[in-house]
């Protein structure tokens, strides 16, 4: 995910991103196509573009003016003209698999990418029924952590963590017993699929069936004594969350309750969705040791006040959640770093997907040094 698909709305509309070190531009040409290409000139390296914006001929660039049309074709370079066997219309931007999907933008660069319906299809089954045209953007939050992309991601695959790390969840004992592999048709709206809930090994073996991606389910209301509640009080409400917010209206009774957590391999994309909208957790690895966690919450507009302070609530508890889990697993990377640590066993019930994930991941690191080999 590289941007908000408004940011290239019309024809002409640009805007400008790095993704793991790679300049791209995103930019809608006159015809309507949307293009991702290289924000690298082919002169002598300069950005065509910076920023975002509208532009009806396209891209410039900075340096000494060579400019490209909004698919990355050439146009004309000026000073060029005595350039022996020299055609600026036959230059081309290296081009990458774009797809705009729902509210963002997505690029593949290089090969190898997963078919981009397939990769999505879960996560589309379930979006159909959150009314993603009445969910409004409200706010983004990027931080950096010191440690490995993995240790993340492996804390988003369990909850038996949640009852000592995050005690503003409510019933976090339970949480974390509930905490289950959902089946990919229950994802996709079939509520007689098998929940899942007693994670073993074959149960969440989908995960590597379903095109690497996996989901769970999972109640996880604030804690009524938790900080949460006080901003509850404070509106004069009650402990129960749900009597003064309820969920969103378009949910189907059992989605009010659950929290759906949708992991999309490769990407490193984490949807969440909530009985009050909707969160984006992509994780960008920057080297082995550093991780910069990208977050995007997105919920209905309100006009009260007091949903509107509900809803600024929930994100900052949302954030908080995250914030706990940075601050475990900066530990954890500590531990490991030590030297004193190599292997440990998994909890057989909690840590299911974990494990189920682990091994595929390995899979995929063995494929690709075989690659490298072959
Ligand atoms: S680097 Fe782009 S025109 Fe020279
Ligand atoms: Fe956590």
């Amino acid at each position: 995910m590289v941007g908000h698909a408004d940011k290239v709305a019309n024809p002409g509309d640009y805007f400008t991103v790095e993704l793991l070190g790679l300049p791209i531009i995103v930019a809608r040409d006159r015809k309507g196509d949307v293009h991702a290409i290289s924000n690298v000139c082919l002169h002598r390296a300069a950005p065509v573009a910076v920023g975002e914006g509208n532009t009806k001929f396209g891209f410039s660039c900075l340096y000494h003016g060579w400019s490209y049309n909004h698919d990355g074709s050439g146009r004309s370079c000026s000073g060029m003209e005595d350039a022996a066997d020299f055609d600026p219309k036959a230059l081309q931007l290296p081009k990458y698999e774009v797809r705009v999907w729902e509210k963002w933008v997505f690029v593949a660069p290089g090969g190898g990418a997963p078919d981009f319906d397939e990769w999505i299809e879960t996560t589309a089954f379930r979006a159909a029924r959150y009314n993603m045209g009445e969910l409004e953007f409200h706010g983004a939050r990027r931080y950096v952590l010191d440690l490995n992309w993995k240790l993340i991601n492996d804390a988003n695959h369990e909850a038996y963590h949640v009852p000592f790390v995050h005690p503003g969840l409510v019933n976090a004992y339970s949480v974390a017993k509930n905490y289950g592999v959902v089946d990919p048709d229950e994802l996709r709206g079939n509520d007689d699929a098998d929940r899942g809930a007693n994670m073993s090994p074959d149960v969440n073996g989908y995960t590597h069936m379903a095109n690497e991606i996996s989901g769970e389910l999972l109640a996880m209301e604030p804690n009524p004594r938790g900080p949460f509640s006080k901003v509850i009080a404070a509106l004069g409400g009650t402990s129960d969350y749900r009597k003064i917010k309820p969920a969103l209206d378009c949910l189907q009774d059992r989605d009010k309750l659950a929290h759906y957590f949708l992991f999309n391999w490769p990407g490193l994309s984490h949807f969440h969705f909530m009985p009050d909208g909707l969160g984006l957790i992509l994780l960008v690895p920057i080297d082995h040791e550093h991780t910069e966690v990208y977050v995007e919450w997105w919920m209905p507009k309100v006009s009260r006040f007091d949903e509107r302070l509900l809803q600024a609530a929930l994100i900052v508890f949302g954030n908080q959640i995250l914030d706990e889990d940075g601050a475990m697993t900066q530990l954890v990377w500590t531990g490991l770093q030590s030297g004193a640590y190599d292997t440990g066993r998994f909890a057989p019930t909690m840590e299911g997907l974990l494990y189920a994930y682990n091994v595929w991941y390995i899979e995929q690191l063995q494929a690709g040094l075989e690659r490298e080999e072959a």
